[in-house]
């Protein structure tokens, strides 16, 4: 065959139909370092649905706690091999299930990703939070060995500030009493200490994508809308940003929390902040149960300093449905109490599951890292007629330099490439000529400090 003769080789063993045209390099070709190293090729984006060397229905996904159907139908359509369970698993169970091979790992809130988990876990390239919190997964040590760590942080936002508005009017009518009352036989009917939200003002502390969203319904409600955030946001519609949490709460009539759970957030209203609340104001959290010192809270709430309040998350949570609820705030009047359910609404369920299993198929078959929460972002368009090379390496001087050695020394061509770092690790991604990729793959693994190395093709 002549040397510049095409070769067809049928895709169709990998999951895919296309035909790939393979060409051999021209004779001496070498690699062009500087190009490589100023880099970032953008080659065209290819299909890349059917890209991966290894074959489909051999990726096995593990999918704990009834993760929606929508992600089911997703991986099957991708050909991976799925195993669902309904629910969580104790670490023991998860190191013995990853120790047998599994390759994505999807999990809800239950479920604790731990370090052993992920020494365990040899084959495990990614794991999908299917939720917004990631706090159960040990992000570091993923990220350590190579695992990037993907979760849905949009998508039941719109849930979550729907309740908080239905909350609200709840609150200031005292809603969960009366119908409470009512189931109980007692009829009550009184216009006492009930209000329209129309004109008061709303306190939003954390603007982020839920705060955001009740902002805008408030308003739809007539509502002020001010808030507090540690960063600069964009206010929506005529929401006021103020200079401090103080100056929201002295001036909010009702006070809602859409913050995340860190070291600063923990129990970041508390006896004194409550203090500082307007007399008959109310306090909302659907955020995270740390935020809020629920003893304080209950205290606000016996001696009247609030007029009620809405919780939907606590510091202690029962681990499963039929386990009791305890706690402080149980039974106090005009407390609305529901069982972490912000974002349970079916549109969510759904969304969540499309949107992870999504991202976590494009990683497997393209290596692109946006979104990832605990991983240098890598989003390189896959190139024509090249096989990708992977690598996730401890980010110490002189990696580059050996990789570009063996990339050298194999007379190779980088087509496309690009490198993303962090303090603890490099994400290196390289589209290389189809003949010489699988050898640099290996040659790349084998340096002691790769921590995972695969190619696509
Ligand atoms: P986000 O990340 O979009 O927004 C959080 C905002 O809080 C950011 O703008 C951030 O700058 C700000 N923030 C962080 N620390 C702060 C501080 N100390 N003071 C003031 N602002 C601070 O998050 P998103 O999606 O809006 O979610 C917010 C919270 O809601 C999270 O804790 C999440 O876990 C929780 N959540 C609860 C659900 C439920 O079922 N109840 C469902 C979905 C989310």
């Amino acid at each position: 065959m002549p040397r510049d003769a095409p070769l067809v080789q049928s895709c169709a063993k990998y999951g895919g139909s296309r035909e790939h045209t393979l060409r051999p390099p021209p004779p001496g070709r070498r690699v062009n370092l500087k190009a490589v190293q100023r880099a970032m090729v953008r080659a065209p984006m290819t299909d890349s649905a059917s890209a991966t060397s290894f074959p489909k229905s051999e990726i096995k996904i593990l999918l704990l706690e009834n993760v929606h159907e929508s992600a089911h139908e997703i991986f099957r359509r991708e050909g991976f091999h799925v195993e669902a369970m309904s629910r969580a698993l104790s670490e023991d169970e998860l190191v013995e299930k990853l120790a047998g091979g599994v390759h994505l790992l999807g999990i809800r809130s239950k479920t604790h990703v731990t370090k052993r988990v992920l020494e365990a876990g040899k084959r495990l390239l990614s794991v999908g939070a299917f939720c917004i919190g990631t706090n159960q997964i040990d992000l570091e040590a993923a990220k350590i060995h190579g695992v990037p760590v993907f979760n849905a942080p949009f998508s039941n936002t719109r849930s979550v500030a729907e309740l908080i508005i239905g909350e609200i009017v709840m609150l200031s009518r005292q809603l969960g009493d009366r119908s409470r009352e009512v189931h109980e036989g007692k009829w009550r009917k009184t216009a006492t200490s009930s209000y329209e939200v129309r004109g008061k003002t709303l306190g939003i502390i954390g603007y982020g994508h839920i705060g955001s969203q009740v902002g805008v319904l408030a308003e739809a409600m007539g509502m002020r809308v001010i808030s507090h955030d540690i960063r600069p946001t964009l206010p929506m519609g005529n929401n006021k940003a103020v200079d401090s949490l103080e100056a929201l709460l002295r001036t909010s009539d009702f006070v809602t929390l859409h913050v995340p759970e860190t070291p600063q957030t923990k129990n970041m209203i508390g006896e004194s902040e409550l203090s500082k609340m307007k007399d008959g104001a109310y306090l909302l959290n659907l955020s995270r149960g740390t935020v809020v010192d629920v003893d304080a809270l209950a205290r606000a709430i016996t001696s009247k300093k609030l007029a009620g309040a809405a919780l939907d998350v606590y510091p202690q949570e029962p681990e499963k449905n039929s386990d009791d609820f305890a706690s402080v705030v149980r039974g106090l009047p005009n407390v609305v109490l529901t069982p972490h359910i912000g974002g349970s609404t079916a549109e969510a369920q759904e969304a969540i599951g499309r949107e992870v299993a999504n991202v976590l198929s494009r990683f497997t078959n393209t290596g692109a890292t946006t979104g990832a929460v605990n991983f240098p972002v890598v989003e390189l368009p896959m190139a024509d007629g090249a096989h990708r090379v992977l690598n996730v390496h401890r980010n110490v001087p002189g990696v580059l330099r050996d990789i570009h050695r063996l990339i050298s020394d194999r007379n190779a061509n980088v087509i496309a490439q690009q490198l993303a770092t962090d303090p603890a690790v490099g994400y290196l991604v390289m589209d290389l000529d189809k003949e010489v990729a699988s050898d640099v793959r290996k040659a790349i693994a084998a340096l002691e400090t790769s921590i995972k190395t695969r190619i696509l093709y």
